[in-house]
């Protein structure tokens, strides 16, 4: 069965790729690679023995998004990873967000119209905002967002829920990720930030391996038990086995509907020093890290209710924190030795 991935040589999507191979699907993968590497197919194919389908395009051209589709019409499935995700940027940068993310996500919708389809889309546990209850729920309302990336995701799972209802041939899960952190037990593949590092573990991997200055944690003045923000870290290798049930789910027929949503976490929190913490434990290093001011935008506490996922995706994390911050540590050190650019 063949699954497009959109997306497909980055973080989320590249670690995708290695799953649903080895649950037996073929994944063809579509990336224009402006935040990612070509070499990330060889590395796939070291895993997994299989050098996935490359096609490499610009989803926001909607002529060759229509040729790719008419030339693949085996294609059953359709993981949409490929989007802009920095939030600073988009904040910089609206036009540039809301451009890339949504004429991608409307070229396939409309490439795919009147064809039976299976569309699973990243989507983002910042749709919550700051929670007026945790854990979060899918029933939690959505909050105004603080970003035009966080906006795109919103918006994103309106046009899915309004094409889904509207078109009988779209059957959709939006997964709404935690904060995904880690990289692939054979270290071959993990993340590839692009310049200094936005997100907290990958700064910490490059503060530890020497390529960075200190940490600065952002905030000790929050209403937590250290002071400092809590998230949901969810390992990248079971977010990804999230896409695969999730797939799953659609063929089987979800008996919810035609459209979708399910929270991807661990159902856990933890603050910025207690993941400093399990680096430390997890690696024996000593990091290096000053308190800060807060993050212009950041929420305080955020955590994810996994109930729905584990009850009706069938899915549920494997992968506690120690494992996390090993592997993210195991994926630095082969980078020092291997840059993948
Ligand atoms: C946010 C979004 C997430 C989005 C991601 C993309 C929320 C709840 N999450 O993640 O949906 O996909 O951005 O980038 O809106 N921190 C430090 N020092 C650092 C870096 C981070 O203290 O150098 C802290 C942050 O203040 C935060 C935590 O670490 O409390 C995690 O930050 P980060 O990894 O950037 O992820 P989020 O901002 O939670």
């Amino acid at each position: 069965m063949k699954i497009l991935v959109t997306g497909g040589t980055g973080y989320i999507g590249s670690h995708t790729v290695v799953e649903l191979q080895q649950a037996g699907y073929q994944p063809v993968i579509v990336d224009n690679l402006s935040n990612s590497s070509i070499r990330v197919l060889d590395q796939i194919e070291k895993i997994t023995g299989q050098k996935p389908e490359f096609h490499g395009f610009d989803l926001c051209d909607e002529r060759l998004v229509s040729e790719f589709v008419a030339a693949h019409p085996d294609i059953k499935g359709i993981i949409h990873f490929a989007a802009y995700k920095a939030v600073g940027e988009s904040v910089q940068q609206p036009l540039k967000y809301y451009h890339n993310n949504f004429f991608s996500l409307i070229n396939l919708l409309r490439a795919y119209a009147g064809k039976a389809v299976n569309f699973v889309f990243s989507s983002s546990c910042t749709v919550y905002g700051q929670p007026d209850e945790l854990p979060v729920t899918e029933a939690a309302p959505v909050k105004k967002a603080e970003s035009p990336y966080g906006n795109t995701k919103q918006i994103a799972e309106e046009i899915l829920v309004e094409t889904a209802t509207a078109n009988d041939n779209y059957r959709v899960i939006s997964l709404r990720y935690f904060n995904p952190v880690g990289a692939h037990a054979s270290g071959l593949i993990g993340e590839l930030p692009l310049g200094v590092p936005q997100n907290l573990v990958p700064f910490i991997t490059q503060s530890a391996i020497g390529k960075r200055g200190p940490i600065t944690v952002f905030g000790q003045d929050y209403d937590t038990p250290d002071g400092t923000a809590i998230r949901d870290y969810i390992h990248v290798v079971d977010l990804a086995k999230a896409h695969v049930a999730a797939i799953r789910l659609l063929e089987r027929g979800n008996p919810n509907g035609a459209y979708d949503v399910f929270n991807v976490g661990t159902g856990r929190g933890y603050s910025v020093l207690e993941v400093i913490r399990a680096f430390e434990s997890a690696t024996g290093i000593q990091l290096n890290y000053q308190i800060g001011s807060r993050r212009a935008g950041d929420i305080e506490k955020v955590w994810g209710d996994v109930s729905k996922s584990t009850l009706e995706l069938g899915w549920k994390a494997t992968l506690d924190i120690d494992e996390m911050m090993r592997s993210a540590w195991q994926w630095e050190r082969y980078l020092k030795d291997n840059p993948i650019d």
